[in-house]
């Protein structure tokens, strides 16, 4: 594989941006020595700067329902670009946009745009501060959610030694420069576990404003919930007067029509969605009820933005809408199965090849953990249990065959409309070679 070009960019990145990148994850931290600089995606494809082809399962972090320019989203972009990119005013494609997301959540009477997942999950907290007049968040370890300093808190793996006990965890920072009052006013409970959910709730129950959680663990790899937890945690904060935040920033409009809350049966008080809405534009929301949406009206809790609705974005949003939802919903069912398909497969080649890798799924979201588990059931799991360099050593070696899996060891990997049968022979003939390699090593 000829890494020249990308060796010269990272150079001369070094000299302009730190990282020579624009976020950790995507630079050195991922991609030893340094990283593959992308030139364009097609379909289910990206090639970098040097001409090297990959099939591409990360998939921008699971902004790409549809993989790389889409041809619909394509013209339907070229279209519009020449009327204009921005007016700072109210759009037609804002109220086409929001009509589909509301026809396709039941449990969602109002939207309100935004750009990232991190803005939309700042803006549901305070929300839900705004309407109860409590200033504590009760979130689980390891669930992310942006990198807002009231929800940097225990996100990232963790000697298993520092989590203190999991009836009361210690609070980590992920970052220098959060106030004590960022500490202080969040609080962390293990994930999966409604006795340690219940018990909190009791003790804190009257000075917390929301629970905020993913649907699914999918910054740890892929956690599913256990059958029934999810039902029993919107029971519990209902009990408790807490309003229950379901993060869909991930699992909106994938892992069903109707995100997570779809999956699990679920009302969530507020939603917040990214990612994949955009199909690879800036777009996000908040969602929500008309009695807790009503708070962000202005002169209540403030929800700002020169960005909020990108008329580009939402025309991409609302023809990925479209585009999913066509006979009955035709999108969603393929990345489904092509997720269920890379993960069984995945794990006979393990199987076959005598390695400890465990994949992991919800749906088209699925992820290589290796370990000696039989299945990892949450953070601490996660953090004790699961080889992060040789996930590290696989995701390279499959991308020195050309199948692009995430370089971020925790986060997941992911289908799109555009992948082929033949896309998921070619990676899992790659799965077998990287395995076999890592044995002989
Ligand atoms: C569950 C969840 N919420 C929020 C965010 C933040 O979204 P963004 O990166 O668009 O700010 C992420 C990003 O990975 C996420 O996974």
């Amino acid at each position: 594989m000829k890494t020249e070009n990308s060796e010269q960019l990272f150079n001369r990145a070094m000299e302009v941006l730190v990282e020579g990148c624009s976020s950790a994850s995507r630079g050195p931290m991922n991609y030893k020595p340094f990283p593959p600089y992308m030139r364009e995606g097609k379909g289910a494809r990206i090639w970098d700067v040097d001409g090297n082809e990959f099939i591409d399962w990360q998939l921008s972090f699971g902004c790409l329902p549809m993989g790389h320019s889409h041809p619909k989203i394509v013209e339907i972009v070229q279209e519009k670009v020449a009327g204009g990119t921005h007016f700072a005013t109210a759009l037609e494609v804002e109220v086409e946009t929001a009509e589909l997301m509301v026809n396709m959540l039941p449990h969602v009477d109002k939207v309100r745009f935004a750009n990232t997942g991190t803005e939309a999950c700042m803006t549901g907290v305070r929300m839900a501060r705004g309407i109860t007049g409590k200033r504590k968040v009760l979130k689980f370890e390891g669930h992310y959610h942006g990198w807002y300093d009231g929800l940097l808190v225990s996100t990232n793996p963790q000697p298993i030694s520092t989590l203190g006990h999991p009836n009361d965890p210690i609070r980590i920072p992920d970052s220098s420069g959060l106030t004590p009052g960022s500490l202080e006013d969040t609080l962390v409970c293990v994930w999966n576990d409604e006795v340690a959910l219940e018990r909190m709730l009791a003790t804190h129950g009257h000075e917390i404003a929301c629970l905020v959680m993913e649907g699914a663990m999918s910054n740890m790899g892929v956690i599913p919930p256990k059958p029934g937890y999810l039902k029993r945690a919107q029971e519990l904060c209902r009990a408790y007067n807490v309003l229950f935040y379901l993060d869909e920033t991930v699992t909106g409009f994938r892992v069903a029509p109707g995100g997570a809350a779809e999956l699990y049966d679920l009302q969530p008080d507020i939603v917040t969605f990214g990612k994949a809405l955009g199909q690879g534009f800036p777009v996000a929301a908040i969602a929500g009820p008309d009695h807790i949406m009503e708070s962000i009206e202005y002169g209540k809790v403030l929800h700002y933005g020169s960005h909020n609705a990108p008329r580009l974005g939402l025309y991409a949003a609302k023809t990925m809408l479209e585009e999913m939802s066509r006979d009955n919903f035709a999108g969603f069912h393929k990345i489904t199965a092509i997720g269920e398909q890379m993960t069984k497969r995945l794990n006979q080649v393990a199987r076959d090849t005598g390695q400890n890798m465990r994949v992991q799924n919800v749906g088209s979201m699925f992820h290589p953990v290796f370990t000696d588990l039989d299945a990892i059931t949450g953070y601490r799991e996660f953090c004790a249990a699961a080889d992060l360099a040789k996930y590290a050593d696989f995701s390279q070696k499959m991308r020195d065959q050309g199948v692009f899996f995430s370089g971020n060891k925790i986060l997941h990997n992911l289908s799109c409309t555009e992948h082929t049968q033949a896309d998921i022979d070619t990676s899992i003939e790659a799965a077998g070679n990287a395995l076999e390699q890592m044995a002989r090593d």
